[in-house]
């Protein structure tokens, strides 16, 4: 049959047309566009120095574990029910006996003012305005107080790398407490730093250096080193570290000679609870628990240390079953959506802690990205939950989850 054409009329063309003329705003229209972590990811890659960007995004030698870790989420399977009422949902959960908006922490991680000039001050003001627990590293760029004092009602954790000199140790630790720090996490997988491949192919030194490739590619980066330039220098706020390779500055403060007898001297000097990081086997989660240590991070520091260890993913169901309920148990490493966060909660974490996936959002956009992250996370796992026929964190447990033996 012979269809009747007319002439296109602007009045029908018009609702048809995806785009609007461009506008001046003060809107990070890129970053509204993100919709998933990886989006971020991308965008937080055209934004910072490729040295920046490989220093967050790599690990250690061929980053066997990084994507062992990421591809373990793809063998998660739901076991979705049907037919429950799911039209509110509870995304809230306890962690260390006190509420917290997301079974989320924001992991400690060291320089993260290389990664935008906020830093930590952008990350510890999320974490605040969305009822989430913030850790600050040895390594941070910012003192124990200044992150305090900036953003004094944030709920915090110090996380502790053991120094050679304990007196250091110590001395830290007071600070910690004084400054209203409620916890502390203790790392315990970097008895030597990690070989990161990609940082020694692009000389990153702190702070990094303008070589002639570096100075080429400013060009491209104008507002990443414009803000370095007319900031505060970078520097770790406690490890003398100008020139060396972030290997080198870790070095300092790694002690190879921590062992069990440490976890009791911590305890003997700090009374709040101790967070163990970097578990990697069911036999050391059952002596911490013994210890009675209050909760554990089974971790591979997101593969930046030992390459082709475990896989926390797959290690966390033998453990949680053999230590779950003594203490809590948390869980990290390529944590990237919500979907992954269910899926560590339904196999037995408490809890998770992001490391990479915030930093993206901070080399994205400082703040405002890490804001994105997180209201990326939280759309994700309110609609994983209702999905699956869950009404709560609390009440998703191992009957959702399963792995699967392949993707
Ligand atoms: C750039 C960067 C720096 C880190 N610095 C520290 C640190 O100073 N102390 C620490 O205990 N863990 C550190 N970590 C490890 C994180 O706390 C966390 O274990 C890891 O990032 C989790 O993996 P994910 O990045 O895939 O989420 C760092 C991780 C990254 C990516």
């Amino acid at each position: 049959m012979q269809m009747k054409r007319q002439f296109p009329r602007w009045r029908s063309i018009k609702p048809l047309l995806g785009w609007t003329w461009p506008r001046f705003s003060k809107h990070d229209k890129k970053l509204d566009r993100c919709i998933t972590v990886g989006d971020i990811r991308s965008l937080a890659r055209k934004r910072v120095p490729k040295a920046v960007f490989d220093y967050v995004d790599g690990g250690a030698n061929e980053e066997v574990s990084i994507s062992r870790t990421r591809r373990a989420f793809a063998r998660v399977e739901f076991r979705p029910l049907i037919l429950r009422d799911v039209s509110s949902v509870d995304l809230s959960t306890t962690i260390l006996g006190e509420r917290s908006a997301l079974p989320i922490i924001f992991a400690p991680t060291g320089y993260t003012r290389m990664m935008h000039y906020q830093g930590e001050f952008a990350v510890a003001s999320v974490a605040f305005k969305q009822d989430l627990v913030y850790s600050l590293s040895t390594m941070g760029t910012v003192s124990i107080e200044e992150l305090a004092n900036a953003i004094p009602d944030v709920r915090r954790w110090f996380q502790l790398y053991m120094w050679s000199d304990r007196v250091r140790s110590l001395e830290m630790i007071n600070r910690a407490k004084s400054a209203g720090f409620s916890a502390l996490i203790l790392t315990v997988d970097t008895a030597v730093p990690g070989q990161h491949d990609r940082d020694v192919r692009n000389g990153l030194t702190i702070p990094p250096k303008i070589g002639l490739r570096t100075f080429l590619n400013m060009s491209t980066k104008v507002k990443w080193w414009f803000n370095l330039l007319t900031t505060p220098p970078l520097k770790f706020a406690t490890v003398q570290s100008e020139g060396l390779s972030p290997a080198e500055a870790a070095s300092k403060v790694f002690d190879s000679s921590v062992d069990f007898e440490d976890i009791a001297w911590l305890q003997s000097i700090w009374s709040g609870p101790i967070i163990v990081k970097g578990v990697q086997s069911v036999e050391d989660a059952v002596k911490l628990a013994k210890l009675g240590v209050d909760a554990i991070v089974i971790s591979n520091h997101g593969g930046r240390q030992l390459d082709r260890g475990t896989v926390p993913l797959e290690l966390l169901p033998e453990i949680a079953a053999a230590v779950g309920g003594k203490m809590q148990v948390f869980l990290d490493g390529g944590i990237m959506s919500g979907g992954d966060v269910l899926a560590a909660i339904g196999l037995g974490a408490d809890a998770v802690l992001i490391g990479r996936a915030y930093l993206y959002g901070a080399m994205a956009a400082g703040e405002k990205g890490v804001e994105k992250v997180i209201s990326i996370m939280t759309k994700e796992i309110a609609s994983t939950l209702a999905l699956n026929g869950a009404t709560s964190v609390d009440a998703f447990t191992s009957k959702f989850v399963r792995l699967r033996d392949h993707e």
